[in-house]
């Protein structure tokens, strides 16, 4: 079976599941952030485990599940927990949950991440609306035969597609009026991706600034460009959960990056039922 055919496959029992609900907008929820999934409204909850050929989290924090229903009055699937490249998986593995939920025709797509600062002034629980990222991961998804299959939109699925608006200045605008209007601020940042598992060295931090970095992860540039891939416009949203490595008194730890996931979650769910009304309102009618 072809990768293409697994997606189908896994795209086809998620519609099947989802029943009458049409999302168009997708929130994925990084370490420690869970609480906005609880917060949808008459719930649709799918294992990953029960979805054909999905992937499975290994790590503590991301229970693996996609929970589907309104939020702010949105139709939106949320994916509570996500697969990383260190956890062992390929980057075509960690990318299937992004090339489903094009398939299933999803138009936009926020991403959430827990990050270390890089910035001087950063605070940890903070909320960074991403405006470009770095691939420093070592690999791309999308090398390989090109699948223009995964062109759902027209104008996507080409061989070499432009990444100039990666994350949509549209969705950013949006989500600043949002932050605005519930009153915190919302910084722009850089976001360097790492392959992880292990953090950084504080020499390592030293260059990413110098590269132009302003926060660091492990996670969201693999699904931002299979998403740009697709043609869905990508929102990124990282919450500063720690200084970066030499900038911070202590040792870093998942525990750390954990704990001050759980101080923002209720920040960011305030943001998006604010925010999610107005993406939607600017999203292309159903064909
Ligand atoms: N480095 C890499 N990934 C992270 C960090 C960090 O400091 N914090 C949260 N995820």
């Amino acid at each position: 079976m072809t990768y293409f055919d697994q997606v189908s496959e896994a795209a086809a029992f998620l519609k099947a599941g989802l029943g009458s609900l049409t999302p168009k907008i997708c929130i994925v929820l990084g370490s420690g952030l869970g609480a906005v999934a609880d917060a949808v409204a008459d719930p649709i909850l799918i294992p990953y485990a029960e979805i054909p050929h999905f992937p499975q989290s290994t790590v503590a924090g991301h229970s693996g599940r996609i929970v589907a229903g309104l939020l702010g009055e949105v139709p939106v699937v949320v994916m509570q927990g996500r697969v990383h490249f260190y956890e062992g998986y390929t980057p075509h593995q960690v990318t299937f949950p992004m090339r489903v939920l094009g398939a299933l025709g999803l138009q936009a797509v926020v991403l959430t991440n827990a990050a270390g600062g890089i910035a001087e002034g950063y605070r940890i629980g903070q909320l960074v609306a991403l405006s470009d990222h770095i691939n420093h991961m070592g690999f791309n998804p999308v090398a390989g035969p090109n699948e223009p299959r995964f062109g759902f939109k027209p104008g996507s699925g080409l061989r070499f597609f432009d990444m100039t608006e990666a994350y949509s200045k549209r969705l950013r605008s949006l989500a600043h009026e949002a932050a605005a209007a519930e009153g915190f601020p919302l910084d722009e940042g850089v976001y360097l991706a790492v392959s992880g598992p292990s953090f950084e060295t504080p020499a390592e931090i030293r260059a990413f600034r110098t590269l132009g970095a302003t926060l660091v992860g492990m996670s969201t540039v693999p699904e931002t460009i299979v998403a740009r891939h697709m043609g869905i416009e990508v929102l990124g949203i990282s919450c500063v959960t720690n200084l970066a490595s030499g900038l911070g008194a202590t040792p870093l730890s998942h525990e750390e990056v954990f704990a001050a996931g759980r101080l923002v979650e209720q920040k960011l769910l305030s943001l998006f039922k604010r925010l999610l009304p107005e993406m939607a309102a600017g999203l292309e009618p159903k064909p």
